[in-house]
């Protein structure tokens, strides 16, 4: 019987535990068995094992986290802990590793490859859906339905009081989410680190300046991208605040981005990956991702997911643009009515 092993890495995705059943069933189904380690890459290095049967996948693809638990492990770009994890690995006659986590994940996945002779397969599991070769990532959608709902409720208390609020989302070095939560949040604005060029202090204080004079019973909401501004957001709200006149209020929306029941998209992605990664195991490939691309799963190899940079979908960014845009257009028509 072959047997394959599964880990999650990095920070956790809702829908990997979606993604382990379907691995775990498509395998049971072609009579291979499946073995987890536990914090993902540490787990193997440090053997902490744990079988994965059918039976135990009952109640598991609609719970958030990673039953198989998570860790960043930098120590993984070592070469001993890539041979100390190939050993661990052939003691436990495995032929295959799948890695379901983001970037760093792959890069140590593309790392182990190099001394271990068995199959490695990514599986693109991160919120900030910034792997290139897929056009989405496990967890992605649900991370952002959640910022919007956050964003949602800010808005009712904003506009109830008629307050400017800077909400920041996650993203490492990304936009995705705060491209996406900005659109369907409707938000005034945004701040993310593909812009170019990025907007500046004095052009922000400006929009607000102009828009508390426009519409001054109305709430103004900024998404701002994680990392992106020198102190973070509290920092901005400081500066835009003592730059307007306006109290600008900060509301970090951290790792509640990261939590929750995975939605039905990412329920539905994860089970279709997981499933795609048993085959390509039984196909013999190694060394790739295996994504999905206008709806069709796709194996791109591993290098290629984390050299280049994904760029955000262009329409999208403009329409944000447009629509921020239009906000004081149809006062301007309202003025002159
Ligand atoms: O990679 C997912 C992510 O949530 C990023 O959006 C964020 O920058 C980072 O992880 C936070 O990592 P940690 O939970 O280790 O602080």
């Amino acid at each position: 019987m072959k047997r394959i092993a599964v880990i999650t890495s990095g920070g956790d995705a809702p829908g990997m535990n979606a993604c382990i059943r379907a691995i775990v069933l498509t395998a049971s189904q072609h009579d291979i068995e499946v073995i987890g380690f536990r914090h993902g890459f540490r787990g193997i290095v440090e053997d902490l094992n744990q079988p994965l049967h059918p039976n135990d996948m009952r109640l598991v693809s609609q719970r958030g986290g990673t039953i198989l638990l998570s860790s960043r492990y930098p120590q993984f770009k070592e070469v001993d802990a890539a041979r100390q994890a190939a050993a661990v690995l052939d003691q436990h006659d495995i032929s295959a590793l799948v890695v379901i986590g983001g970037d760093g994940s792959f890069r140590g996945a593309h790392h182990l490859d190099q001394y271990w002779d068995g199959q490695v397969l990514g599986l693109p599991g991160t919120i900030d859906n910034d792997l290139a070769g897929t056009d989405t990532t496990i967890g992605f959608t649900t991370a952002v339905d959640t910022a919007m709902e956050a964003i949602d409720r800010i808005r009712e208390t904003a506009e109830a009081m008629a307050r400017v609020f800077l909400i920041e989302v996650m993203g490492r070095h990304a936009g995705f989410i705060g491209l996406h939560a900005a659109i369907a949040g409707s938000a005034e604005a945004m701040l993310v680190p593909e812009l170019e060029p990025q907007p500046k202090l004095a052009d922000l204080a400006d929009s607000i300046r102009r828009a508390r004079q426009a519409f001054p019973d109305s709430s103004y909401l900024i998404v701002v991208s994680e990392n992106l501004w020198p102190g973070g957001v509290e920092e901005l709200a400081r500066q835009l605040t003592q730059a307007t006149g306006t109290t600008c209020h900060s509301a970090p929306l951290g790792h509640i981005q990261r939590g929750g029941r995975p939605n039905a998209a990412d329920r539905i992605l994860s089970m279709q990956l997981g499933q795609a990664a048993v085959h390509a195991v039984l196909d013999g490939i190694s060394g790739h991702m295996i994504g999905v691309e206008q709806g069709h799963v796709v194996r791109v190899p591993l290098h290629l997911t984390f050299e280049r940079d994904k760029q955000l979908d262009s329409r999208l960014v403009d329409l944000q643009l447009g629509l921020q845009q239009l906000n004081f257009a149809s006062n301007v028509v309202k003025e002159s009515a």
